[in-house]
C-alpha cells in the first residue's frame, strides 16, 4: 500500500487534509518542531487522535553519539504509537542505524543528498530513506534523478528498503518521483493541497453547473 505522509507538525492542517487524502501519517523534523514550538510528545498525541491508533509518526532522533541515539531510539519506540526513527545519514548516523536495526526498531534514514548515502543506509537495514529532493535540486543537482538511482539499486540488490522522498517544493518534482515507483511520500501541507488544484478545473466545473440551470434550473441529476 502506498505511504502517503503530511511533514508537519501542524495538527488542524492534518485533520483538514486528511478529509480529501488518505494520510497514512505524518513526518517531522527538530525544525519543523522548533519552528511550530511544539513537542513530540504533544504532536504525536494530538495528530493520533486525528488520524487514529493506525497511523505511523517518522520522529527524528536529536541525540549526537551513537549510544545516545540508540537510547533515544529505544525510549522513542516504547510510547504507544507507531514510531520509525529518523536517523541522519551521516557517517555517525550510520553506525546508529545499525545498532537500531539491531534492537528491531524501525529506522527512516533522512537527511539523504546523494545515491551513496542512500545506497549506504539500505545496506545497513534502514526501513525508510529519505532523499531530500527539493534541497538536492537547490544545490544544482537533480534530486529525482538521485531518487531513481536509489530505487534502481535496491531493485538491483534486492534490497527491501522503501524510498519515502522528502523535501517539495512543487508539484513537478512530486510527480516525477512518484514515476520512479517509490512507495511512500512526504509532502509540505502547502505541496499536498496544489496537488488537488489545477488552474482549468474550476472553470470547468463552472461550466458544468451553469449549463445544467439552464436546462434544468434547480432539479437535481436523478430528478431531471
Ligand atoms: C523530511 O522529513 C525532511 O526533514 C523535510 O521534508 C525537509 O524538507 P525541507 O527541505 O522543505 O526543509
Amino acid at each position: 500500500m502506498f505511504e502517503f505522509y503530511l511533514d508537519t507538525a501542524d495538527a488542524e492542517q492534518v485533520d483538514r487534509l486528511k478529509q480529501s487524502i488518505p494520510v497514512y501519517g505524518v513526518t517531522t523534523n527538530p525544525s519543523i518542531l522548533a519552528k511550530a514550538g511544539v513537542g513530540v510528545g504533544q504532536v504525536l498525541a494530538d495528530i493520533s487522535e486525528i488520524l487514529g491508533e493506525h497511523a505511523r509518526f517518522h520522529v527524528q532522533l536529536v541525540s549526537q553519539s551513537v549510544r545516545a541515539m540508540l537510547e533515544e531510539a529505544i525510549e522513542l519506540d516504547a510510547l504507544p504509537y507507531d514510531i520509525v526513527v529518523k536517523v541522519p545519514a551521516t557517517q555517525l548516523g550510520l553506525a546508529a542505524i545499525q545498532e537500531i536495526k539491531g534492537a528491531e526498531i524501525k529506522v527512516l534514514a533522512t537527511a539523504i543528498y546523494s545515491v551513496q548515502q542512500g545506497f549506504l543506509a539500505a545496506l545497513n537495514g534502514a526501513d525508510y530513506l529519505a532523499p531530500y529532493v527539493n534541497r538536492i535540486d537547490a544545490m544544482g543537482a537533480d534530486g529525482v534523478q538521485v531518487v531513481a538511482d536509489i530505487q534502481r539499486l535496491l531493485l538491483q540488490h534486492q534490497l527491501p528498503s522503501k524510498l519515502l522522498p522528502a523535501s517539495f517544493k512543487n508539484t513537478q518534482q512530486v510527480m516525477a518521483v512518484l514515476a520512479e515507483g517509490v512507495a511512500a511520500i512526504t509532502l509540505p501541507t502547502d505541496i499536498a493541497i496544489q496537488m488537488m488544484h489545477h488552474p482549468a478545473v474550476q472553470p470547468a466545473v463552472n461550466q458544468f453547473t451553469a449549463d445544467w440551470q439552464a436546462q434544468f434550473g434547480a432539479k437535481l441529476s436523478y430528478e431531471s
